[in-house]
């Protein structure tokens, strides 16, 4: 592939594989197994900073992970680098303030509402293309698609109301909630979440101002707020958002450390292995939630089971039970077909009798007394 981008050592790069085993034949000579980054880092540590730069440009030019990936193949023409060590790189450069992010802007927007949208009828919820009306896009790692949020935005919610969502990811929630003329408010610990949710409301404002099919109401552009969703009323007090108010709160956490989300965030969530733990902060999580939301309102909780060294760990259920025990009345157990379980190809390759995950959980609770 002829790109300036593309460094020359890596034409002397080779990677074989052989029954179980991956082996990386590094520029200099050097065979390393399974991953050649501590290799790079320890070794080349120059050369890896280059390389770190050389993606944070890329992504900024806008360039696609994927497209990413296959510029710093090996020599050989195998994938060196697989999205989540890019996409690491790249987040520990926005974290440590070297970079302001912007992920790769959109063409252009063939349609800014779904068309033949109908809400969902059953407690199956199947999607499998994930929608890309307005600005979506799939770019931003364990995002969920804009046929979820919207579900339950027009089920739970008229407009003009408020919706909370606790961990805004890529924004996908926040998109919708503009385009549905609701107060939308989200929180994320990632400052990788923020930009990137900054950027998409930015990019989706500019198109809208020179398209005449659409106008967006400035007085619902949400609010994007860097906070912990463990300390959700706090920071809403902080933005003169009292306890109370919200119609509807989404969550959609990290499904314990199957991804990781920041490097060292004590807060972050996806840090945390113990499942147990994990529950504890469901249960702060459930109280925070009640206490934003009106008596009555809606909390919306996606979340998947993971497997853990071959294991299954029915996080869902867990989680279920940390919001029942802090008072939240059950609507609906929905199941969201999952078309995807890196977590399991891995073992299933292994063992022939485990089977790929390929559902989550969206539990819809109901805040059915006054907190207090
Ligand atoms: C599964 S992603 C959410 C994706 C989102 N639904 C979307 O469509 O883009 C989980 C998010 O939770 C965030 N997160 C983790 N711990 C958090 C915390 N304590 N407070 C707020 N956000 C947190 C992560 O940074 C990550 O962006
Ligand atoms: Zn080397």
């Amino acid at each position: 592939m002829s790109d300036q981008y593309r460094p020359d050592d890596l034409e002397n790069v080779t990677i074989a594989y052989t029954k179980d085993k991956r082996i990386v034949t590094c520029f200099c000579g050097q065979e390393v197994s399974r991953s050649i980054v501590p290799h790079l880092k320890a070794k080349h540590s120059a050369k890896w900073q280059e390389w770190t730069e050389t993606f944070v440009e890329l992504r900024a030019l806008g360039y696609p992970w994927k497209r990413i990936m296959r510029l710093f193949k090996a020599g050989d023409g195998k994938l060196l680098f697989s999205w989540t060590v890019i996409e690491r790189a790249v987040r520990q450069e926005v974290e440590t303030g070297k970079l302001l992010y912007v992920p790769p802007p959109k063409q252009a927007v063939v349609r800014w509402q779904p068309e033949d949208f109908a809400l969902e009828t059953t407690t199956v919820w199947d999607f499998p293309n994930r929608g890309d009306w307005a600005v979506h896009s799939g770019d931003y790692r364990g995002n969920w698609p804009p046929q979820i949020p919207r579900n339950l935005i027009e089920r739970y919610t008229q407009e003009g109301d408020l919706v909370v969502e606790a961990c805004v990811g890529g924004g996908t929630t926040l998109l919708e909630t503009w385009l549905l003329r609701r107060q939308g408010v989200g929180l994320d610990i990632s400052k990788l979440a923020i930009q990137t949710t900054n950027a998409k409301l930015n990019e989706m404002e500019r198109l809208a101002r020179e398209d005449d099919s659409i106008s967006l109401d400035p007085d619902y552009r949400p609010k994007v707020i860097e906070g912990n969703v463990l300390e959700l009323t706090t920071v809403l007090r902080a933005h003169d958002i009292g306890t109370g108010q919200a119609k509807l709160v989404c969550i959609h956490p990290p499904y314990l450390d199957a991804l990781k989300y920041t490097t060292n965030n004590s807060s972050d969530l996806a840090l945390i292995s113990d499942p147990d733990v994990f529950c504890e902060r469901m249960r702060i999580l459930a109280r925070e939630a009640r206490q934003a939301l009106s008596a009555d309102g809606i909390c919306g909780v996606l979340i998947g089971d993971v497997r853990k060294s071959g294991k299954t760990v029915p996080l869902g259920l867990k989680t279920l039970e940390a919001f029942l025990a802090e008072g939240f009345a059950l609507e609906s157990i929905v199941v969201k077909m999952q078309h995807k379980d890196r977590s399991s190809e891995f073992y299933v390759r292994r063992s022939s009798n485990t089977l790929l995950l390929a559902h989550e959980y969206l539990f819809i609770l109901r805040n059915v007394q006054p907190w207090w």
